[in-house]
């Protein structure tokens, strides 16, 4: 058997109690089959038990083993990661050790990003050198403009990222020699400094206007306003404003844990394909409702209550379920999302340039009303990261469509570091799950005129 098949668990030597069955002190769960009588002490190593370990346990030589059965991994870890720490419980967020409130406040995206993928703060000549590598690198391949021309006009930009991202993996061949760590590193370049110019292509295509080149003058998040904004004038200036709340919304949705996309991501990546087809598979998880779109399913539902008056029958037909209220729950935080509470203060200072959005103040009550309702108590329900973005969004001039694709843009530096780690971790192979089968077995082929 080869050693990944290998168990660590032994039939138990009843481990040493008072005879009162207190507790061992050791670091292991004394199992019982039932169906056999025998026990077995399965180790716990950092609050988990591994699935593997229960294959031993089994009612004859024949017998597979026991599996764990976890829909939709509501309590199973997947991987060990260094990247981000979520806190549920406590509404806590840091990337690599820093808290989400401090870089919120005092970094920038990029220099968030070279944490999120190196593992610590970069020196200044650190920083300017992974500035200007990202700089010279937001250029795309000019098919790609053709490629973009094929789509309808009123495409979803979230399905024009998605298919340009992974066909930028066609650019760039070398892209799949995953085990280089020059390439990754080439490759992580590339998708952090062109998935703005990807969506501002989109966009520009959606609105029937020509494409903005970027502009190596520019910061990250200016550019991307240049690239989505800039008309006849000669210069684009982006409003440092805008600039500053842009950047900070791309450092609060740059990394999350093992959330569905960057799942996604480990989950393909793990078949080794090149980092661009990785990070579409990430694209196209966000693209849901329940993940990334929930931002743009926020907005809709705003526009669809209309008034404060209208609320108290939307929060009625929340709790009836005909509805979800968007933009609240979440699989892990049970407290409130600590990126919705820096979302909210950006949001104000959004709108001392653009003007407040009348929708703010139907999303206030409606958090207000739901936060002292015992269906929302009861169910731990608080506003996510994605329930006050799209008033900033909106308040940019972004079409709702394009919310998830903003999400999508601070979301890639953390793919791209899970992806690393995913690559470089010794215990990870392909994502092969296994299934509890249903169906039928063994039946011969019916002829179609015995049917
Ligand atoms: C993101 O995982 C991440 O980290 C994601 C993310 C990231 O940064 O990557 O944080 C980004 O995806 C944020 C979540 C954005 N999605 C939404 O806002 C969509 C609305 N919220 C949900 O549909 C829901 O809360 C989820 C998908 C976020 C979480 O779903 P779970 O953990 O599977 O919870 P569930 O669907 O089993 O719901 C538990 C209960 C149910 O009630 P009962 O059946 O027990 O009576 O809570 C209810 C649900 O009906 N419920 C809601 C609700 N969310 C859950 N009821 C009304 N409105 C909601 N929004």
């Amino acid at each position: 058997m080869s050693k990944e098949n290998e168990t660590t668990i032994s039939t138990a030597s009843r481990p040493e109690t008072n005879g009162a069955g207190a507790p061992s002190g050791e670091e292991t769960l004394t199992v019982t089959d039932n169906r056999t009588g025998r026990s077995y002490e399965v180790p716990i190593v950092d609050g988990t038990v591994r699935a593997l370990d229960f294959r031993a346990i089994r009612v004859d030589e024949d017998d597979f083993g026991l599996m764990t059965y976890d829909p939709a991994f509501m309590n199973t870890a997947a991987c060990r990661s260094s990247v981000t720490y979520l806190d549920g419980t406590n509404g806590v967020l840091e990337y690599r050790g820093y808290p989400i409130e401090q870089l919120a406040e005092r970094s920038s995206y990029l220099e968030v990003a070279y944490l999120l993928v190196h593992g610590e703060l970069p020196t200044a000549s650190q920083l300017a050198d992974w500035q200007h590598q990202i700089t010279i690198h937001t250029f795309v391949h000019e098919n790609i403009k053709e490629f973009l021309g094929g789509f309808r006009h009123d495409a979803h930009p979230m399905g024009m990222l998605l298919s340009a991202t992974g066909a930028l993996s066609t650019f760039y061949p070398e892209a799949d020699d995953i085990d280089d760590p020059e390439n990754r590193h080439i490759q992580t370049i590339r998708l952090i400094s062109k998935m703005p110019t990807l969506a501002a292509f989109a966009y520009r295509h959606a609105q029937g206007q020509p494409y903005v080149y970027p502009d190596n003058d520019l910061a990250y998040s200016g550019n991307f306003l240049n690239m989505m904004y800039k008309m006849t004038e000669l210069k684009y200036e982006p409003d440092p404003r805008l600039e500053r709340a842009l950047d900070v919304l791309f450092i609060l949705h740059a990394d999350h844990e093992q959330n569905c996309s960057t799942s996604a991501v480990r989950s393909v990546g793990s078949a080794k394909p090149d980092p661009y087809s990785a990070v579409a598979a990430g694209i196209a998880a966000l693209y849901g409702p329940l993940h990334g779109g929930a931002n743009e399913a926020v907005l809709r539902m705003l526009r669809r209550i209309k008034h404060r008056d209208n609320i108290p029958d939307f929060v009625n037909g929340v709790k009836e379920g005909k509805q979800r209220l968007m933009g609240f729950g979440h699989r892990v935080y049970k407290n409130y999302d600590p990126r919705a509470r820096i979302i909210k203060k950006a949001a104000e200072d959004v709108f001392e340039v653009t003007g407040r959005n009348p929708l703010l103040d139907i999303a206030l009550e409606l958090e207000s009303i739901a936060l002292e309702d015992d269906y929302f108590i009861e169910r731990k329900l608080y506003p996510n990261v994605d329930f006050y973005s799209g008033l900033i969004y909106e308040a940019l001039g972004l079409p709702v469509a394009m919310f998830p694709v903003m999400f999508a843009i601070g979301r890639t530096s953390g793919w791209i570091a899970q992806w690393r780690e995913m690559v470089e971790d010794p215990e990870q192979k392909i994502s092969r799950p296994r299934q509890i089968y249903t169906g039928e077995r063994a039946r011969d082929y019916i002829p179609i005129d015995q049917r």
